[in-house]
């Protein structure tokens, strides 16, 4: 038989109440709110993405939320408690600014909590529990959903404050995957929701390599028809950063120039390879025809490979068949 969730489910929708309650409380509420303020978020924004606050103490939700044995049970399993090996248990979230994550259905499922200083770590977010799966779970969707009916398109960014900037900066379709790499699940989710997906990474060294990595997931998934795109910015920069420094049309206006899988595929592999000599042509081939044997078979793997016997100047190069993939994600 099927395990009940509803009482995490119902711990964790207390817990929420608990912390947006607190950038209500006279007591606790100046600092964080000169945090998101600081930032540039409205109280609409953090109304809509349910923002809270988790004070400072070791004991704040067992306070408000109870200390039956079934409560703290239930507040272990949802990550919000942690037991020590002496058996003390105390907040996982203390001083920290609240992002609830809510799974498509609305429900929220887990928390990331960011500190307002320069301490370490800068975000903490739940653990795995029995109904958050970090690999499987992508921030903001719940929201982009509820912002349009038909979502032409979703623009996948690495952090929490890049999904909330873009909303409130009229960009409702963005979801990120929160430090971790975008699997083919979350691709495949997004898939069933829209069929233009444009990766949009940080400026910086991880950026750079997350994109190449979600290039490597996609390209299964990338069917005749589907269009996947990539945004890389500007070094330094991330979503949030350049949305607010340039603003909206800006912002949507390189969404609309960026590259192409195609491109962005080439692009990246002729940085690494001289493709002025018949070696680093030959060794662009060899480079590139494993990934084009990943993609399902179809015109874009078609003139991609044709593409590819141009860069080469080889009339016909062919693929092996791809290998069967059965766990993607298990490297
Ligand atoms: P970034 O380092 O790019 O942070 O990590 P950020 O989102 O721009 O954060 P701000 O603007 O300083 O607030 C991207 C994402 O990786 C996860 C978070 O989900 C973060 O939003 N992350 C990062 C963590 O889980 N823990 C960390 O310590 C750092
Ligand atoms: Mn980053
Ligand atoms: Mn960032
Ligand atoms: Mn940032
Ligand atoms: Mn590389």
């Amino acid at each position: 038989p099927r395990e009940d969730y509803q009482p995490l489910y119902k711990i964790l929708e207390s817990a929420t109440a608990f912390y947006e309650q607190q950038l209500r409380n006279p007591k606790t509420k100046d600092r964080p709110i000169s945090y998101f303020k600081g930032r540039g978020l409205s109280g609409q924004t953090a109304k809509q993405f349910r923002l809270g606050y988790a004070p400072q103490g070791w004991d704040n939700l067992i306070s408000a939320l109870g200390n039956s044995d079934a409560e703290v049970k239930n507040l272990i399993k949802a990550g919000l408690l942690i037991e020590n090996e002496q058996g003390r248990r105390y907040d996982r979230f203390r001083d920290r600014v609240i992002f609830p994550i809510r799974d498509s259905r609305g429900r929220v499922i887990a928390f990331g909590g960011r500190v307002m200083g320069d301490d370490k770590p800068k975000y903490l977010n739940s653990p795995e529990t029995p109904v958050f799966h970090k690999g499987k779970e992508l921030y903001g969707l719940y929201e982009a959903k509820l912002a349009s009916n038909k979502i032409r398109r979703f623009v996948i960014v690495e952090g929490y404050m890049d999904v909330i900037a873009l909303a409130q900066f009229g960009i409702p379709y963005a979801v990120a995957t929160l430090g971790t790499a975008t699997s083919r699940d979350h691709i495949e989710k997004l898939f069933r929701s829209s069929d233009e997906l444009i990766f949009c990474f940080d400026g910086d060294e991880a950026g750079r390599r997350a994109a190449w990595r979600a290039l490597e997931n996609a390209l299964p998934t990338a069917k005749d028809g589907r269009q996947i795109k990539f945004l890389l910015l500007p070094e330094g920069e991330d979503p949030d950063t350049l949305v607010r420094k340039n603003g909206t049309d800006y912002f949507e206006g390189l969404l609309n120039e960026c590259d192409t899988l195609s491109e962005y595929f080439y692009k990246h592999l002729g940085a690494e390879v001289d493709t002025r000599t018949m070696d680093g042509r030959a060794r662009l081939a060899s480079l590139a025809k494993p990934y084009l044997e990943q993609l399902p078979s179809g015109v874009l793997q078609q003139l991609m490979l044709k593409r590819l016997g141009e860069i080469t100047e080889l009339a016909d190069i062919q693929l092996d068949p791809a290998p069967p993939r059965e766990h993607p994600e298990a490297r």
